[in-house]
């Protein structure tokens, strides 16, 4: 069986090399660093460097593994156990200049996942947990609120900047919660939003038009930190399914009603 205890604290280390490079580099970004991938969908050579990387390292921690890796710097091809990478989850606060933004790294056995980093860069504070472990932020346990409804909950999510064909049903969900919660964040990193919502500084999150590097890592931590993962159905396609909701447990019943009332219909 798998040592997930050692591999999550070799992809801790790495994780936090990486960032130092991400760091050190946001300084000295110029604007013909920054490419465009889609209409609002950008990339820089920072991002690309970052992956390669990542990749290299995770070869010699784990040789057998496979990837899924946003910059596509391997292949995909399918094994039993995989990586699921983004190097930069949250490339326009980075290029602007900003933070948050983090590194996000899964890692998945048998379609299960069993492991996840998140290393948000701006407050150098790194989050982890592995299968039948707890979840930690640098070395110290956490665990997600204790807050029992929507009324007394802060809530994060992404706005749509590709695709707009739920905007209407989403901009109708967000008046909602607006007006019936704490408030709504947009961190402009979905791994970040989830960590949060880990650690107890947030109580739900909510975002369609995602990727698996989005939320794997988080979405697990998430779990481990006692809280509730699903899509919008409230089904276990979050991975792959391109939309999640992120809870403490205690608000998902009442927060998935919502996001079902308005998203699904
Ligand atoms: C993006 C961030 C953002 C979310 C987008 C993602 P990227 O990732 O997670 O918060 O709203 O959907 O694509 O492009 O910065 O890696
Ligand atoms: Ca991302
Ligand atoms: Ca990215």
């Amino acid at each position: 069986m798998m040592d997930y205890k050692r591999i999550i604290e070799q992809v801790v280390v790495l994780s936090k090399e990486v960032g130092h490079y991400l760091r050190t580099e946001q300084t000295k970004l110029r604007s013909d660093n920054i490419e465009k991938k889609g209409e609002h969908d950008f990339v820089t050579y920072v991002d690309k460097t970052a992956e390669q990387k990542i990749v290299n390292q995770l070869k010699t921690i784990l040789p057998e593994a496979g990837f899924i890796a946003e910059e596509n710097s391997e292949k995909r091809v399918d094994k039993d156990t995989m990586w699921i990478i983004d190097p930069l989850d949250g490339t326009t606060n980075y290029i602007h200049g900003m933070s948050p933004f983090a590194i996000s790294i899964a890692l998945m056995e048998k379609q299960e996942l069993v492991g996840g980093v998140v290393y948000e860069v701006g407050l150098d504070e790194c989050f982890y947990a592995w299968k039948n472990g707890k979840a930690y932020m640098n070395g110290q346990p956490i665990k997600v609120s204790d807050k029992p409804t929507l009324k007394d909950a802060l809530l994060a999510t992404g706005f749509p900047y590709y695709d707009y064909s739920r905007l209407e049903s989403f901009m109708d969900s967000l008046s909602y919660l607006i007006q019936n919660t704490h408030g709504v964040r947009r961190l402009g990193t979905a791994a970040t939003d989830l960590i949060y919502v880990a650690c107890g500084r947030l109580e739900g999150f909510y975002e369609y038009g995602l990727s698996p590097w989005d939320v794997a890592a988080g979405a697990f931590i998430v779990q481990q930190a006692g809280g509730k993962v699903c899509d919008y159905k409230g089904e276990t396609n979050y991975i792959f399914g391109k939309e999640i909701i992120a809870t403490n447990a205690h608000i998902h019943d009442e927060f998935l009603d919502v996001v079902k009332r308005f998203m699904i219909g």
